[in-house]
Order: structure tokens, then sequence, then C-alpha cells
């Protein structure tokens, strides 16, 4: 963001009004709604007696975290080690890379992170990346916990048996420099399944091989305090397999239009508020039944379905992507025309990918402009 427009919001923070007059377009958080979910699913997460090690590849924000760790988060965990590396430049401990890296230059970095960076863990997959993290680690005088990352059924990371699992572990446990804390496992491939009875059934049975691999783990003596696991979309069962300690959600807090159109809970209820949104402006309106808008491509993740519009537009509107920087409301009504300047707040779409796209999360309460948060690892992509 251009130094001019961030003074040009900052100007206005605290004024009656201001979520109005925020230059657009703008990653809005409504606070309200983001503390609900946060609250929501805490109070879940411990009545399930489990630990919440939340995702920052969803927000990559040191604020968050900082809220998140504050409302009793035991850590974070990151995709990627610049995500790593950036967070722990602002302070934030606890680090779990949760995905494994063959690549050498990134182990050394990794390495090095570990004497800087308190609490960090990181996953594995293979005894030779176990091998190459270990020298690496003691290249740099630095000692690190690990995860073994174990394929639930997503076929993306993590090795698939418990006879892979014990030769990691073997090879974990030749190294001083490394201490195996226990297993991982992301069903991934599951979390977005729409139907809430289907969805359990599918995560129970990815638990279950989980299961197994901690289980022949602690048969042949090694310590498995850690099972991590678990998505917006399981987390309202995974309990009952008794499988994890701990859930690695991250879409819970913002609620994006992929997790508000599944079913939450068995009971039809909408457990968690859609948070985050981008505001956009009607920029030209020459035609009948749909207008431009600000907000295109380069505003909304194009991954997933269309962004859904909570406020703006008459009912029946819906929004397309019309360009790179542009959007199009499309109007139920096609002799109807929107006035320049009407201001609309699009949910986004898929979080994480769209929260890459932008500098500063625009904080709302009520009417009014409160907060910007620097979205520190936007970008980190390594
Ligand atoms: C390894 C891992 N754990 C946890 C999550 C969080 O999932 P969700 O955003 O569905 O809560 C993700 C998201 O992709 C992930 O890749």
């Amino acid at each position: 963001m251009s130094a001019p427009r961030l003074a040009q919001d900052q100007a206005i923070l605290g004024q009656p009004g201001s979520r109005a007059r925020i230059d657009t377009p703008a990653l809005v958080l409504d606070l309200d709604a983001f503390e609900a979910n946060l609250q929501t699913v805490m109070a879940r997460v411990r009545a399930q007696g489990l630990a919440l090690r939340p995702h920052a590849k969803t927000h990559k924000c040191a604020t968050i975290a900082r809220r998140l760790a504050a409302a009793g988060a035991v850590g974070h965990c990151v995709a990627k080690l610049s995500e790593a590396e950036a967070l722990s430049a602002c302070g934030i401990t606890g680090l779990l890379v949760s995905s494994a890296t063959p690549d050498a230059a990134k182990l050394e970095r990794l390495a090095a992170l570990a004497g800087r960076s308190p609490g960090l863990m990181a996953a594995v997959e293979t005894p030779d990346q176990v091998d190459h993290l270990a020298a690496a680690l003691d290249r740099a005088g630095h000692q690190l916990d690990l995860l073994i990352d174990v394929d639930v059924g997503t076929h993306r990371f993590g090795l698939r048996t418990p006879q892979e699992a014990l030769a990691v572990a073997g090879r974990i446990a030749a190294h001083g420099c490394l201490r195996l804390r226990g297993v991982q496992g992301y069903a991934g491939h599951i979390q977005a399944i729409p139907g809430y009875a289907e969805r359990r059934a599918a995560s129970h049975a990815c638990l279950a091989l989980l299961g197994q691999v901690r289980d022949a783990l602690i048969e042949a003596g090694h310590p498995c305090p850690i099972v991590s696991g678990g998505g917006t979309g399981s987390h309202d069962f995974d309990h009952e397999a008794g499988v994890l300690t701990e859930l690695q959600l991250g879409s819970f807090i913002f609620n994006d239009v992929i997790y508000d159109s599944i079913e939450l809970a068995p009971d039809g209820a909408k457990p968690l508020r859609c948070a985050l949104w981008v505001q956009t402006k009607v920029v030209s309106s020459q035609h009948p039944g749909f207008a431009t808008t600000d907000a295109g491509f380069k505003s909304f993740a194009t991954d997933g379905p269309a962004p859904t519009i909570q406020a703006g537009a008459p009912a029946g509107a819906r929004y397309d992507r019309f360009g790179d920087e542009f959007g199009k409301v499309v109007l139920a009504d096609p002799t109807q025309q929107l006035p320049l300047g009407t201001l609309l707040e699009c949910v986004v779409p898929h979080c994480d990918p769209t929260v890459n796209l932008f500098d500063q999360y625009h904080c709302v309460r009520g009417d009014r402009l409160v907060e910007i948060w620097p979205i520190e690892a936007r970008g980190c992509t390594s």
C-alpha cells in the first residue's frame, strides 16, 4: 500500500462513520466477528480437551497471532519457512513449520531459525531430511523439535505407514540435536465436504491412520506427546477419534465463502461469522443491470467461488470479477443502475490466498475504522 494511501486511512482512525470512508479496495476485518469466532472455537476446543495451534498461513499477521496466543493458543503453524522467519522477526514464538522441505538451503535457514525462535518445531517426512537437518543444526549449534508428517489421505505430504514412521523416528533418535515430539496429519481433502455426516466419517477414517502411526511409535518407545491436525471443517468432531492432542485450524477466524457454504454444525446452525471482506466501490455505472467496481482478480483469490455481497447492493445481486483491477456487480433487475460511489462489502471467497493479496487489515468496529494491522508474512511463499 502506498504511504499516502496509508496516511489517508490512518487520518480517519476512530472517527464516527470512518468505516465507509476507507479507501478502496480494502481488506476489512470485523473485530467483533473475529473475536466471536475465536471465543466460540476456543471454548469448544477447550471443552474437547484439546489444544489450539492455529494455522498462520491463513492470516500471516503478527497482531492476529498475538491475539490468538492471548486467547490461549499454544503456538502457531506456518506452511512455509519464510512465514516462520517473518513472524519470528515480529517476536511470535511456538511456531510449527507444518510442511517438510528437502531443500538444502532451506534446511540451513531452518537450523539458523532454531537459534532465534523459541519453541520452534518442524515437520519431517523422510530419513534423509532428518540427516540433512541434523547436519545443518550441528553446524549451527542449535537443537530442534520435530513432528513426523503422516499422509492421512491428501497425498500432498507425509509418509503412509507405521513402518516408514518408525524408520524416521529411529533416525531422529540417532541425532542429539533433534527431539521427536509426535506426529502431524492434516486431512485437507475432506475439510470442505458439504455434508456434516459425510465429512465426519471421512475425517475419522483419516485420523484412524494417524492413530495407528502414533501407536506404533509409542509401542517402539518413541515419545509422541503431540498429535497435531484438523481444520475448520472438521473441528467440531475430530476430538471424537481420540487421536489428536491439538487442532491446527486456520480459516475459523475469518469464515470465508467456502466454509460459510458447508454444514459446520450437525443441526444446520452457523457457529462462525463472516469476519473478513473486501470493501469495494462502484467506479463506473454506464449500463443498466450492472456496474464496475474497483476490486478484481488482484483483490480476490480466484481458486474458489465468487465473493458474496453482504452489503451494498440490492438482494439478488452477484459479484463477478471484471479483469485484473475491476469487478462487476450484476443486478437481479436488469433495468436498475447503481449510483457511482456505492460501497459494497464482499465476503472473501477463499481467505488464505485473498489475504496474501493485501498489505494490511483494515479493522472495523461498528461504523468505525479502529485499527490497521500489517500483514507481515504477506508474499512469504518460499
Ligand atoms: C497443514 C495444514 N493444517 C491446517 C490447515 C488449516 O485448515 P483450515 O483453514 O481449513 O482451518 C491447513 C490449511 O490448508 C493446512 O495446510
